[in-house]
């Protein structure tokens, strides 16, 4: 679902700087590649910023397998020393998928991204949601756990997540103008997989049911994450 949505961003790029239909896309806390090749195959040019050496050595290796290495480059850096490594205002789409629950400071990290992107330039955000977490702890039985993280969301180590109000603010205070929210993963991670893979057609069902509630507001808060697209005026 994610990618259904990248790619109606990528498809809206207009003409890129260089008059040519190629978007220059940044992956900030890109990791391995998992959507950079892919962009990548669409025929993007992207730059992949991750502070792990291991990841990059495999997105490398991944680039190569899909015969994109000339549009994808890796470096090793972070947000913090982001223009170092890109021009601010140079990118026409961020990606930024499961790196904000980790970062010290979320507002400083979409200022930051707001700088690097054109005016008019496109962010995808994919972010942990809050509420799921209580879910899952007590789907698995750890009520007392559940319990504590009702009231501190960040009980017993777990990540930073966000409601979709919270995330829209933030967004809204580092500039942006939100166009989508989309419910990510409402239902998967609750079913067991035993479910899905033994009965026939199941797979199917269950991303259907999934696309179907993406863009009801009332399951964003059951949604494991939430993905966001935001734009810089
Ligand atoms: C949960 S993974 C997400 C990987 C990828 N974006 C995805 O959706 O599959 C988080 C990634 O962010 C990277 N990361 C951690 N801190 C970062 C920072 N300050 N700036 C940029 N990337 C960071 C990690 O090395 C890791 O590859």
């Amino acid at each position: 679902m994610v990618w259904d949505a990248l790619q109606g961003v990528l498809a809206a790029v207009p003409d890129a700087s260089d008059g040519d239909k190629t978007a220059s896309v940044i992956d900030i806390g890109g990791g391995t590649g998992g959507f950079a090749v892919r962009v990548a195959e669409l025929g993007h040019r992207v730059t992949v910023i991750d502070p792990s050496p291991d990841a990059l050595a495999a997105l490398g290796r991944r680039a190569d397998e899909s015969d994109v290495a000339d549009l994808v480059t890796g470096q090793q850096g972070d947000l913090a020393s982001l223009f170092d490594l890109v021009p601010e205002g140079s990118a026409d789409v961020v990606l930024c998928h499961g790196v904000l629950e980790i970062v010290d400071d979320p507002a400083a990290a979409l200022r930051t991204i707001a700088a690097a992107l054109r005016p008019g330039g496109t962010l995808s955000l994919l972010v942990g949601q809050r509420h799921a977490v209580v879910v899952a702890r007590a789907m698995a039985g750890h009520f007392g756990q559940a319990r504590a993280l009702l009231d501190d969301p960040a009980a017993g180590g777990v990540t930073r997540r966000f409601t979709a109000d919270e995330i829209t603010s933030v967004l809204g205070d580092a500039g942006f103008e939100v166009s989508t929210v989309h419910a990510v993963r409402v239902f998967a991670d609750l079913v067991p997989s035993s479910l899905v893979d033994l009965e026939p057609g199941a797979a199917d069902a269950l991303v259907e049911l999934e696309q179907a509630v993406a863009d009801r507001p009332e399951y964003l808060p059951l949604a494991t994450q939430l993905h966001l697209i935001a734009v810089r005026p």
